[in-house]
């Protein structure tokens, strides 16, 4: 594994709403290291895009954020709007779901990469910058960059449009990308091709890539390593093959369980829904759907534990592992 470049500890976010405080993160803990691709897979509500919204300093006023974020060992949590305004976009950048709103739909596309190129590097040249958006567009698949450069977002497609915006979140070579559903609002074959594109900026320029999604299958065909979430904690971690193979958690049992697979006509969905997180349990969140749930899981929280090759916040995963051994 290459250098330590994203660490987040005990990360905490609540949120004042009128119906009481709402613990979406309790106690996170994400390591990204240089280049590698980085999957965040849990059902919808799980904290995942609200983790990352807090690295970049996103999050409205009203989110209390506690515990640790560091980006090439500096602190982004508490850090000044400076340092982040610094960071976004440079070090580290984010893309989301629906590319649209992300575009800006008065202003061309080139100048629209320029204005983040220079933001970053206010020496750069016109002409530098000009140029380096069509490369950019470039290497994102836009055909004929230099004659689309000129045009305007609502004359690209969904999928054109979200290599574009891959294209602003790469332009200052950040050391870390994190993509938040950046399929999800797209049809299939385009989400290949976009999965395609963001592989292709984490091998050919190191670029670490965390890649949130509701999508088990999204995490197999890229992550090196995984992140499964579960009301807001890491419920599992490991290698990808390892947890694919292995998974020790009953929720990544259940995640994999309803992925379609080979000889299996029927999938089984998770029965449930993930716990309310204004009143979250004291004990695992996933009990209530939990066919192997005790007395014991309901008492308090599972820390996440060294599990064989992979990290586990599930009490009974030894006993769970016996059982399926001799079954
Ligand atoms: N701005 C907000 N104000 C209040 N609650 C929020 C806000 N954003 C997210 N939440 C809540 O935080 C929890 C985690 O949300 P989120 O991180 O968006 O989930 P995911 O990305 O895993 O689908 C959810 O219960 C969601 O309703
Ligand atoms: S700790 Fe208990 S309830 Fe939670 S996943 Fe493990 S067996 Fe199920
Ligand atoms: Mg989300």
């Amino acid at each position: 594994m290459g250098e330590l470049v994203l660490s987040i500890r005990d990360l905490r976010v609540t949120f004042d709403t009128p119906l009481g405080p709402l613990e979406a993160v309790r106690g996170v803990d994400i390591d990204v290291h240089e280049g590698e691709m980085m999957g965040v897979v849990g059902e919808s509500g799980s904290g995942k895009s609200v983790t990352f919204l807090a690295a970049m300093g996103l999050l409205p006023h009203r989110a209390k954020v506690t515990g640790s974020v560091t980006l090439n060992g500096q602190e982004m949590i508490g850090a000044s709007n400076k340092v982040l305004r610094n960071m976004r976009g440079g070090l580290m950048s984010m893309i989301f779901q629906d590319p649209l709103s992300a575009l800006n739909p008065v202003h061309r596309i080139g100048d629209q990469i320029v204005e983040m190129l220079k933001a970053h590097q206010p020496k750069m040249s016109d002409k530098d910058a000009a140029n380096r958006a069509v490369e950019l567009l470039d290497i994102v698949g836009i055909p004929q960059a230099a004659e689309r450069a000129h045009q305007y977002p609502h004359e690209f497609s969904g999928g054109m449009r979200q290599r574009v915006v891959i294209a602003i979140a790469i332009a200052n070579n950040p050391k870390v990308l994190i993509a938040d559903e950046p399929t999800t609002a797209l049809d299939v074959t385009v989400q290949a091709q976009i999965l395609e594109v963001i592989e292709r900026v984490q091998k050919y320029f190191g670029t670490a890539v965390v890649l949130i999604t509701h999508d088990l299958g999204v995490i197999a065909r890229v992550a090196d390593r995984v992140n499964v979430m579960y009301a807001g904690r890491n419920v599992e971690k490991g290698g990808v093959d390892a947890l694919f193979d292995h998974p020790s958690h009953p929720y990544t049992r259940g995640l994999l369980a309803s992925l379609p697979h080979e000889g299996v006509e029927r999938l089984t969905p998770i029965i449930g829904f993930p716990p309310n997180m204004l009143t979250p349990p004291p004990g695992c969140g996933f009990a209530p759907r939990c066919s192997h749930a005790t007395d014991a899981c309901l008492v308090s929280l599972p820390p996440l534990r060294a599990f064989g090759d992979l990290e586990t916040a599930c009490i009974r995963a030894e006993e769970l592992v016996m059982k399926a051994g001799l079954s």
